[in-house]
């Protein structure tokens, strides 16, 4: 009975080992590449002596959803191209060590599909494996505003990052520092007929000048991209011209050159002083010249307004040089610009700044469109 199992044992183990010879495998392998570069096709037959005579390649695209033939290897490696992909595919293997691998070069999406290698081997007849290819293709990315952010009271889109015609889509994140809890983050994902997918990233906020010139960081990560991209963005916000500021620009001889400047975004191009439609002001340095000057800033969102009060009185003779006050009203808030200089003694006069306010109460320093 014990020498019965053992007998009955051992043909079981010749049996397996005989079906583990006479099973024959064909392997394959899935492969993903991304966009331009060249997929290896691997396909081999293993675990038979039996005699190989072609290795046929079918495949199955978006464009072709029925299985064609575009290789025929026969024996001693003759090959036959069909359907027009020879200048694609390259038979790299060798066939009689029954590697029917390929080379696909300069894949693109339209390649994506599933290759079936078939195996014609004699007696046991065709075994075939499939090979799925995937192609990736990486992210175009930007960053911009489509049109500049104008400040305001209400949520405005302040910039979009595209990672567009990706796939699989891209992952898009902002990296906001200082501005994290103010602006918010909305997403748009859109897909094209080739699977393509386009994300949208838009950072939404109130424009105010606070933000203005900050720094922003767009990260997209991409299976197709070897390193996370990162893109630096600096927020543009628009406003008008927020406070008038007169500067002198100096004094030459007997007169003396103001300036008007203004914060504004994009910087005021049109200055106009109220004496006169002129973008300086020059007044002579005597009596005559009192008066309330002011001059209007403007860019297309609005305009400031600066006053300039000059106020000259007669001479007394404890000063030994001219002092020349000026005051600047700006937005409410006076500044008091004084310049002396030396001039020649017959000359002595005192010019003092009166000490009532010039401008009327009320007065709007800054006036916006
Ligand atoms: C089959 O051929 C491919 C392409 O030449 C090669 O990379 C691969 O190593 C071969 N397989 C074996 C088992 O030799
Ligand atoms: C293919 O493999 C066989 C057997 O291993 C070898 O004799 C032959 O030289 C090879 N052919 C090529 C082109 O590498
Ligand atoms: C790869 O394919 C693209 C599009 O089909 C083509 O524009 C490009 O010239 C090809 N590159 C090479 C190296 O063949
Ligand atoms: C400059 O502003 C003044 C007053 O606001 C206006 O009359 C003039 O047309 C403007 N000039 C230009 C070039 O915009």
């Amino acid at each position: 009975m014990v020498y019965f199992k053992a007998w009955l044992m051992r043909i079981c183990y010749v049996l397996l080992f005989f079906n583990t010879i006479k099973a024959i495998r064909v392997l394959g392998q899935d492969v993903t590449v991304i966009t331009g570069n060249d997929a290896q096709l691997y396909c081999q037959v293993i675990e038979t002596d039996e005699h190989l005579t072609s290795i046929r390649w079918q495949r199955q695209t978006k464009e072709k959803p029925s299985n064609t033939d575009f290789l025929v290897i026969t024996s001693g490696g003759k090959q036959e191209y069909i359907n027009g992909l020879r200048d694609e595919v390259k038979f790299t293997a060798n066939f009689t060590q029954m590697n029917g691998s390929i080379l696909l070069s300069n894949v693109t999406v339209l390649d994506e599909g599933i290759y079936t290698c078939i195996f014609s081997v004699f007696p046991s007849g065709p075994c075939k494996t499939e090979v799925r290819l995937t192609v990736q293709v990486p992210p175009v990315v930007s960053v911009s505003a489509d049109v500049p952010a104008v400040s305001g009271d209400t949520d405005v889109i302040l910039a979009t990052c595209t990672a567009a015609d990706a796939k699989p889509a891209a992952e898009v994140l902002w990296s906001l520092g200082v501005l994290t809890v103010l602006v918010k983050v909305q997403n748009t994902v859109t897909v094209d007929s080739e699977e393509r997918y386009t994300v949208k990233s838009s950072l939404v906020g109130i424009a105010t000048i606070y933000i203005n010139q900050k720094k922003v960081q767009c990260v997209v990560t991409h299976p197709g991209l070897k390193e996370k991209l990162e893109l630096s963005y600096t927020l543009n916000v628009h406003y008008p011209p927020q406070v008038a500021y007169i500067n002198s620009a100096g004094i030459q001889g007997q007169t003396c050159e103001f300036q008007c400047e203004a914060d504004a975004n994009p910087k005021p191009t049109n200055f106009t002083w109220s004496s006169g439609d002129k973008s300086r002001l020059i007044i002579q340095l005597t009596p005559g010249s009192n008066n309330l000057f002011q001059c209007v800033v403007s860019n297309q969102y609005g305009n400031a307004v600066g006053s300039l009060y000059v106020h000259i009185t007669p001479p007394t003779e404890s000063k030994t040089c001219w002092t020349l006050y000026i005051i600047t009203l700006i937005a409410g808030v006076c500044c008091f610009l004084i310049w002396k200089f030396n001039v020649p003694q017959h000359f002595r006069e005192i010019f003092q700044s009166s000490s009532s306010d010039p401008v009327p109460t009320g007065y709007p320093g800054q006036e916006e469109a």
